[in-house]
């Protein structure tokens, strides 16, 4: 399966839309911002040149598209005005798959004009935006045509699904599954790995090509903390939307073999990972490799769910549930559709709601727990070293907090110590 014939965020302002649906990779965008603006000022102020040329690669359609453009052009804003120079002119490349909705960002372009008038000053000659649609796995541009690249939360999708997973390949390797999970044979590990490798290797060649020397890219996506790819920090949103898509099966909605057969063009790469084809590839030198840990479940505080201090824990946390289902759907559903069929999603995003909202779903608990190696899974500790149990307790949930200490009582007994008489 080719990424770039099934691969679009959903369209439109609708309720279902990534314009409605993409705070997260706000989030990430801002969290990233510091980072971007160091190097634009950091090329701006070795060249002053009269025009700037920058391409956002995967730049999608909502309002995180002309957000990136307008922090650029305050951050060399705030230089020029510092350094009595007149601005540049901007030349903004917004790049996505051609099945983006190009449409939606051109019908805000005059109103971003409007506001750069208005705001900024800058007129009718200050800033030209284009849009450019094609694979970033290729060529996009003129030969050394960019001083900047800028590309957030779109690296981690491959160009494709590795071939020995796709729905095509003779035998499937990953049963039910549609990542990479606890249970799934290293050759689907490998796989994943190996088509990680080519296709960031060939990103960074392409991009070699159309970058000016001296020019700077500044690459945002999801990744990993530890060499393990099983790990619940790359896999989990995968297994959760698994298991729903499992219980369709179950219910006789869906056939296994539809989700046998299915595998996502995905790859959250370690540090170690990227390094690795970066030193490979050999045209660009790593400057900075920072790691986030991005919380998927908004916080009260912010602004994003519209809670009452009087609602419970319970149905917060079903709007979080609720929350995260919407931005997932947001960015997968065109790709899921296509293999499994229009008619299901309803259903599909009402189970991935129910599951994604720390509901303290008892039978997930046991089918998981069941599958693994019980005691392992159950003692292992999160990033933030709290076990399962932990967090069912801060969450509230009784009955699977009984269960958890019915199968491992241990996490409860006091650890007895004791000291030889002097
Ligand atoms: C989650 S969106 C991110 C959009 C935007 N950058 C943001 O931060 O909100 C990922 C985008 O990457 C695009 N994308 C994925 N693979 C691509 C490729 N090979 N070439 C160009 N765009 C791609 C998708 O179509 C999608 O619009």
């Amino acid at each position: 399966m080719e990424v770039k014939q099934v691969l679009r965020m959903n369209g439109g302002n609708g309720e279902t839309s990534y314009a409605k649906n993409s705070q997260l990779q706000n989030i990430m965008i801002s969290q990233n911002r510091p980072i971007t603006e160091a190097a634009i000022v950091d090329f701006y102020c070795t060249t002053f040149s009269h025009s700037i040329s920058i391409a956002d690669l995967g730049c999608s359609s909502g309002p995180n598209t002309l957000m990136f453009a307008w922090e650029i052009i305050e951050a060399i804003q705030k230089v020029c005005s510092i350094s009595g120079r007149p601005l540049p002119e901007f030349r903004f490349f917004l790049n996505d798959l051609p099945g983006n909705d190009f449409n939606t960002i051109f019908k805000s372009l005059p109103e971003f004009h409007m506001k750069l008038m208005n705001v900024k000053g800058i007129g009718n000659g200050g800033c030209f935006i284009a849009g450019v649609p094609g694979t970033f796995y290729g060529r996009l541009f003129p030969s050394k045509s960019l001083d900047f690249v800028h590309s957030s939360s779109s690296l981690h999708w491959l160009s494709r699904v590795p071939p020995e997973l796709d729905s095509e390949a003779d035998t499937p390797l990953n049963k039910g599954k549609i990542y990479i999970s606890k249970t799934s044979p290293s050759c689907v590990l490998n796989a994943y790995l190996v088509q990680f490798q080519k296709d960031f290797s060939l990103f960074l060649k392409s991009r070699s090509k159309e970058v000016v020397a001296g020019g700077r890219m500044v690459l945002s996506f999801l990744g990993r903390l530890t060499a393990d790819p099983t790990t619940e920090e790359s896999c989990h949103h995968w297994e959760l939307l698994a298991h729903a898509i499992n219980e369709m099966v179950l219910e006789g909605l869906l056939e296994k073999e539809k989700v046998d057969s299915f595998n996502a063009p995905y790859y959250s790469p370690s540090p170690e990972e990227l390094e690795s084809v970066i030193q490979g590839e050999g045209s660009f030198v790593l400057n900075r490799l920072q790691l986030y840990e991005v919380d998927w479940y908004p916080t009260y505080s912010d602004n994003i769910i519209q809670t009452e201090s009087t609602d419970t824990a319970e149905k917060q946390n079903s709007m979080g549930g609720n929350y995260v289902a919407k931005t997932i759907r947001a960015v997968v559903e065109s790709m899921l559709q296509n293999h499994f069929g229009e008619g299901i999603m309803d259903d599909l995003f009402r189970s991935s709601t129910k599951l994604q909202g720390r509901e303290g779903n008892m039978e997930l608990l046991t089918s998981i727990l069941d599958e693994n190696n019980p005691p392992d899974l159950i003692n292992s500790l999160t990033p933030q070293k709290n076990t399962a149990l932990h967090i069912a307790v801060a969450f509230g949930h009784e009955q699977i907090v009984r269960e958890m200490i019915d199968r491992e009582p241990s996490l409860i007994s006091q650890p007895v110590t004791t000291r030889a008489r002097d």
